[in-house]
């Protein structure tokens, strides 16, 4: 629970308490988790492959073992030095790929920089890819048909539902262009049938943009990028920023407490988006582990693709 903040913004915002409605989720992964171990006599299993000692990716990391032991998912991390070579981290991949013990695999982003993440990324089995990183998932979203929808994204739709927010009709201004959080996240709504437009640091008056959302999602990486003028009276705002400030603070990309004033619904940062995102992944592995052992995934049987040509980030 959220000690400092109350439940409603003093001057009217509902906060979402992204802690507590993860915790229900949670309680309901675990139930899930648990009958697919009665079933099968094994649980559902995610293996996590850490490239290198970023200190937040080992935070993430660790937070990512955690959450599975909390719900009876096994985790396997596996931490490889940053001077690692391309081949030597694709074979821990295709190692990962052929153990049937295994239903979920990932590898934390960023990687080190000699590493070309495409190739690295789809070199996981597209049954296996919990993160739906992988280009043929990504083509799945795309497509409205994913099974393993981005976590971060997949964790803002169901904090929009669980909160009764309609997403339908509704004007969306997404401000980030990631893979991993905006790209996604615009094409998820847009399902929806919502309006949507995506903003990014090249966009040329950015508040001409956001005055204009019903949804706002802010995934920039940019303390304060969103003020009180910026925003609609009324708007929904998702803060998807996660920045840790020069005195140690963890602060989102949205004035909290300016833009509270102005919103009907706003997330705090910790405590919003962030445990939705870990929760959507114990989702997408129990997903996996059930397709797997239920053989319902013929769509998703395609073989791996072996390396990309292309180097670009995935972010
Ligand atoms: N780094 C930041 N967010 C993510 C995520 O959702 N998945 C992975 N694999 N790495 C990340």
């Amino acid at each position: 629970m959220l000690d400092t903040q109350p439940a409603v913004h003093a001057t009217g915002a509902k906060i979402i308490d992204g802690r507590q409605h993860a915790k229900r989720l949670r309680e309901e992964l675990r139930i899930e988790a648990a009958s697919f171990q009665a079933k099968f006599g094994v649980p559902p299993k995610l293996t996590v492959i850490l490239v290198g000692d970023d200190a937040a990716s080992r935070l993430y990391v660790s937070n990512k073992s955690k959450a599975c032991a909390d719900v009876g998912i096994e985790s396997l991390v596996i931490v490889l030095p940053a001077s690692t070579e391309l081949e030597s981290l694709l074979e821990v991949i295709e190692e990962q790929n052929r153990d049937a013990s295994v239903h979920g695999v990932l590898v934390q982003l960023p990687l080190p920089r000699h590493l070309p993440v495409h190739a690295v990324l789809e070199r996981i089995a597209v049954e296996k890819d919990v993160d739906g990183f992988h280009l043929y998932n990504v083509g799945s979203l795309a497509l409205g048909t994913a099974v393993f929808p981005p976590c971060t994204p997949y964790g803002v739709q169901k904090l929009l539902e669980a909160e009764g927010i309609p997403i339908a009709g509704q004007n969306v201004v997404v401000v980030g262009a990631s893979n991993i959080v905006g790209k996604p996240t615009a094409m998820m709504l847009m399902q929806r049938d919502a309006t949507v437009c995506i903003c990014h640091a090249k966009t040329r008056d950015l508040a001409q943009f956001t005055i204009l959302a019903d949804i706002l999602v802010v995934a920039a990486g940019r303390p304060n990028i969103i003020v009180p003028q910026m925003v609609k009276t009324g708007a929904v705002v998702i803060d998807v920023g996660i920045n840790r400030l020069p005195n140690g603070k963890i602060v989102g990309d949205v004035d909290f407490e300016g833009v509270s004033q102005k919103a009907s619904y706003i997330t705090p940062v910790p405590g919003g988006v962030g445990p939705m995102t870990v929760t959507m992944l114990l989702a997408n592995t129990i997903t996996a582990a059930k397709r797997m052992r239920e053989s319902q995934s013929p769509h998703l049987s395609v073989p791996s693709t072996g390396t990309s040509p292309s180097t670009s980030s995935a972010d």
